[in-house]
């Protein structure tokens, strides 16, 4: 894979493309896709685009469909919260049910290229399942990571597509360490959707999508964020498509948290916060505490000049009720925050009257507990 290299997010340096290097090898922080200049985009499109990719051939991608999500008027939402106009991009439409699958399609088509057999990831349930039915698909075993309280339909979806399962008691950290654990003692690939840069390669193809709609690029995107995966890989799709010229501005992108785990949104108030400051939440998904990314969120944030926002779990359960009772948008509560944080950014005048504002529904409402 000489066209790709992998930039660290700290100190700059490149190193070479390969499923080994999760972490910067000199400073331990993240790591990015970086595309060479004799690149052929050519290879690849989304939505009638050409589009960068880490992996070769076309065919030789593992997919299941996913991606070009429904894009829906949300009218409820919008007389609710007093904008003018709001959609609702309905990722819970991709094949295991959430927008997991646009980041493991990319990263499970590059393990199969690079011949990866078998591969180890921890989830809140989500990633999991995607991983499983990705890996499974590709021939590759999967070892995925859960906590023991994960919800039951998201432990069983991870069962049923083949993975063998890990189940972990105690705080979400100790589900990664313990994935960490097992792929460094039997030298295994660490597929781990917050750290893997191929995994944000995919979940770029959000902001192509959007780019090629007849409305076009939304004047703010809210999405929930734990580590940031849909945040960090949509800014990333925005950015090549201002490069090439195909949009000329780029959304306010805005990151929504639940006021439990709110390391993002305490940052970027400037206070400080630590995983002693946890509480639970039912927004598991974005309960993430040490997110490895968090200063890439931030940085867009500042970039895209968009908000970061805390949401408590009685707005969000109200938030998921009305969803499904007013929209017919049945999505998990980790999806509802969102919408608690719309009406928030709306009622603080971060969004005004007129602009249009896209909500990413990230994940659908049977994979948790339904509503009390
Ligand atoms: C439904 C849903 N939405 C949002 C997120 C947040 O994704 P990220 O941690 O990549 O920000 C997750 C992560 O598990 C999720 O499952
Ligand atoms: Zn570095």
């Amino acid at each position: 894979m000489s066209h790709v290299s992998l930039k660290c997010t700290a100190c700059g340096n490149l190193h070479d493309s390969s499923m080994d290097t999760i972490q910067c090898p000199d400073c331990g922080e993240p790591v990015d896709v970086r595309y060479g200049p004799n690149h052929q985009t050519g290879d690849h499109t989304w939505a009638g685009v050409p589009i960068p990719m880490p992996y070769h051939q076309t065919g030789q991608s593992v997919t299941l469909g996913e991606g070009n999500t429904p894009v829906v008027a949300v009218n409820w939402v919008a007389g609710e919260v007093g904008i003018q106009n709001v959609d609702a991009k309905l990722e819970y439409m991709n094949p295991t049910g959430s927008f997991k699958d646009r980041g493991t399609a990319v990263m499970m088509s590059v393990a199969k290229e690079l011949g990866v057999t078998e591969v180890v990831e921890d989830s809140s349930g989500n990633a999991g399942a995607s991983v499983s039915a990705y890996a499974g698909r590709a021939g590759i075993i999967a070892h995925v990571f859960a906590p023991a309280n994960a919800p039951e339909a998201k432990l069983q979806q991870i069962k049923v597509y083949g993975a063998q399962t890990h189940s972990i008691e105690g705080p979400r950290e100790a589900t990664t360490q313990a994935a960490i654990d097992y792929y460094q003692q039997r030298g295994l690939v660490y597929a781990s959707h917050n750290l893997s840069p191929y995994f944000l390669e995919g979940t770029k193809t959000f902001a192509y999508e959007l780019a090629a709609s007849p409305a076009g690029v939304p004047d703010h995107v809210i999405i929930p964020v734990g580590n940031g995966a849909l945040f960090i890989g949509a800014w990333k799709g925005f950015q090549e498509l201002l490069a090439a010229g195909r949009i000329d501005k780029t959304p306010k992108m805005h990151a929504i948290q639940a006021d439990g785990v709110m390391p993002v949104a305490a940052a970027f108030a400037g206070k400080p916060w630590t995983l002693e400051d946890s509480r639970p939440t039912i927004a598991g998904g974005i309960s993430v505490a040490t997110p490895p990314r968090k200063q890439q969120v931030l940085d867009i944030l500042s970039a895209s000049r968009g908000q970061s926002i805390a949401v408590d779990d009685t707005s969000i359960v109200w938030w998921q009720k009305a969803m499904a009772s007013k929209e017919g948008i049945y999505c998990e509560p980790t999806s509802a925050a969102a919408f608690a944080g719309l009406q928030i950014l709306a009622e603080h005048g971060h969004i005004s009257r007129e602009d249009r504002a896209l909500v990413a529904v990230t994940g659908f409402g049977l994979k948790d507990a339904p509503p009390a």
